[in-house]
């Protein structure tokens, strides 16, 4: 086998190809699995070793001008070398599988973008926080029995400070009060914590939304033009009721309770109240100056009766049986 002879033979026939089918046989004949340059490199094995020496080198490089010659001749025919390159346009069309966000997570965007649109800027705060801010700020003394209300994952001290996992996002009321000035209306969602038995309503953990609204005479008035906009537009399309219960909170004055009326059934669906002078004064604002409410909802428990979910457990379950039905 002689690779000039081949060469000869080989590159002329490939200039000669009239087409892209025409060129492809003659990539087959001479670069395919059986082609005859293949075969000579393959060949190349029993020759002695002088000749290996003198023919090996040879032989690669005519493969490789070889093959770099198709391939460019090739796009002259509009087409490219690798097979893989073609796609085949028969093969039946296939939807796409998209993921989509976590239930939680709709819901969550859908308190935000509601409450954005009625001018409150959103805030976050620390999941680790501390007793003063949990508890202490908010008006409730380490003696008070109101600390009962929340059982808490208390964390081994740092320093000075005790630490806690929050148990509610109110704490971020006076954090909030101590970087900002009135006027302001604000939501804070988060990741709150409670240390009681798990059941169908019932998680150690859940994403409260805190609300505050502080102002020179925000009222109770438009707490309830605020929360009853937002419950229109949260269950948008469905009549709902609204009614304020008397409640306490050691930190709000008076405090109450919503529940809302849906298909009939009235449902309890926040905490809420004017904010307490008391706070107010640990957040060094002077109380004779400012009024303001706030409130705090689970954002489980409004996605519960938006979705008739029956179990708070599902969202933290990982089923995707249950989060592929959103
Ligand atoms: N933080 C209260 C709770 O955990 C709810 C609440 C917030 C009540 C703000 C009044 C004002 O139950």
């Amino acid at each position: 086998m002689d690779a000039r002879d081949i060469r000869n033979r080989a590159f002329a026939e490939a200039e000669n190809a009239a087409n892209a089918d025409a060129l492809e046989r003659v990539r087959v004949k001479y670069l395919g699995r059986k082609g005859e340059l293949t075969q000579a490199l393959r060949s190349l094995k029993d020759l002695p070793l002088e000749k290996k020496k003198e023919e090996g080198p040879e032989l690669q490089g005519l493969k490789r001008e070889l093959e770099e010659f198709v391939e460019k001749r090739l796009v002259t025919f509009g087409k490219e070398w690798k097979k893989e390159r073609h796609p085949d346009l028969t093969v039946p069309a296939k939807k796409l599988k998209r993921g989509h966000l976590h239930p939680l997570s709709q819901v969550e965007r859908d308190i935000r973008r509601i409450f954005t649109g009625l001018n409150f800027s959103v805030a976050e705060g620390p999941e680790l926080e501390t007793e003063y801010y949990n508890f202490d700020a908010l008006n409730i003394p380490a003696f008070h029995p109101a600390r009962e209300m929340w059982d808490t994952f208390w964390v081994e001290k740092e320093g000075s400070e005790t630490l806690l996992m929050r148990t509610h996002t109110s704490p971020m009321q006076v954090r909030y009060m101590e970087k900002n000035k009135p006027p302001f209306q604000v939501i804070v969602p988060g990741r709150v914590s409670r240390y009681e038995a798990t059941d169908q309503t019932h998680n150690i953990h859940f994403l409260n939304i805190e609300g505050l609204m502080v102002g020179k005479d925000v009222t109770l008035a438009n707490f309830k033009f605020v929360i009853e906009e937002f419950f229109h537009k949260f269950f948008a399309g469905k009549k709902i009721e609204f009614r304020y219960r008397p409640s306490y909170f050691p930190f709000v004055e008076p405090g109450v309770e919503v529940d809302i009326k849906l298909k009939g059934k009235w449902l309890e669906v926040m905490g809420a109240g004017m904010v307490h002078p008391r706070v107010f004064e640990y957040a060094h604002y002077n109380p004779r100056d400012w009024q303001g409410f706030a409130f705090g909802m689970g954002a489980e428990r409004l996605a519960m009766i938006k979705y008739n979910i029956p179990d708070i457990r599902l969202f933290y379950s990982g089923d995707l049986r249950f989060i592929r039905q959103f």
